[in-house]
């Protein structure tokens, strides 16, 4: 099987947005643009599974939809820890050759991080990383850097914060990955210490040039920021309850911080969100997020078009 780092056009699997260069991206996003609002039978007679060891809203129904909607069919499991054979001490690897032998494509989430690299090494079918512990969102990335040039033209030259938990954060590490591709891009990271950005993805950005200022204060970044990129402190990671505490109460976007945004600017969220957006911010305009993640069913789309067609 070809594994990470594998141009997308001979791609077997979707792990890591390391995989991915500007020319796949700009391949997908027009097929993304032509899958808009489109429902085919181009996909009649194949089979994605659906296997999520972690809960998930948007990620399995919006890849569940993508599917149906070019006329495949689609199998799986919401619960996999606790309504497969998991559950009977099954390993990772063999569900996943067992599930080889029932559909074309595999879609994965799971908790531990290199969890859909190991499944990759054993499928004889595609495996898609649908998030895997705090390692990488792949997909969702995809669909965020979509929306960025849906939203505002073009990603190259933008500044962007990204705030809340950067540490657990898989959508960020993978999305700051993609944006390395674009010129003129410049980041923020903006979190309390327990949840800074990691020296892996920080050495990355390094090594591709990106300026980027660390910082826990929004304020500090907000009049120059062209998207603010806030995420969930994701309760389930923390081993020390004290941290996510102080975590988060951190960073709150609210009226207050919208008045001091500027007027370009979008607010933009993987989703879910807890308490770190407040719901006043929903109305105004410049509030991205449930436009972003309806952009995952046309992204999935042209992505099983890639993998399957
Ligand atoms: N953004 C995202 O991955 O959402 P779900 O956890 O609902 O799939």
């Amino acid at each position: 099987m070809v594994m990470l780092a594998t141009p997308l056009r001979k791609l077997e699997h979707v792990i890591s947005s390391e995989q991915f260069d500007r020319a796949c991206l700009d391949d997908l996003f027009a097929r993304a643009d032509a899958l808009a609002g489109h429902r085919d039978t181009r996909l009649a007679g194949r089979i994605m599974a659906t296997l999520f060891y972690e809960p998930s809203t948007r990620t399995r129904l919006s890849f569940e939809s993508a599917m149906l909607r070019l006329g495949g069919a689609v199998v799986g499991t919401e619960a996999a820890r606790e309504f497969s054979s998991a559950i009977k001490g099954e390993t990772l690897e063999d569900t996943i050759r067992m599930v080889s032998a029932y559909a074309d494509v595999i879609v994965l989430r799971h908790d531990q991080a290199g969890a859909a690299a190991r499944a990759a090494a054993v499928a004889s079918v595609p495996v898609v990383n649908a998030g895997d512990g705090p390692g990488e969102h792949p997909t969702q990335a995809l669909l965020d850097l979509y929306t960025i040039g849906s939203e505002r033209g073009t990603a190259e030259g933008v500044h962007i914060a990204f705030c809340g938990d950067l540490r657990f954060g898989r959508t960020v590490h993978s999305l700051a990955q993609l944006l390395t591709l674009y010129p003129g891009v410049r980041m923020s990271f903006v979190a309390p210490e327990v949840v800074q950005i990691g020296a892996d993805v920080l050495a990355r950005m390094t090594a591709a040039g990106i300026p980027f200022r660390l910082t826990d204060r929004l304020d500090e970044v907000i009049d120059s920021v062209d998207v603010v990129y806030q995420t969930r402190v994701q309760k389930e990671r923390f081993t020390d309850l004290a941290d996510f505490e102080v975590a988060r109460r951190a960073i709150r976007i609210d009226a207050e911080v919208m008045r001091a945004l500027p007027e370009q600017a979008i607010v933009m969220h993987p989703l879910p969100r807890v308490d770190e957006i407040a719901t006043e911010v929903d109305a105004d305009p410049r509030a991205a997020y449930f436009r972003q993640a309806r952009n995952g069913v046309v992204i999935r789309m042209a992505l099983l078009d890639l993998l399957l067609g």
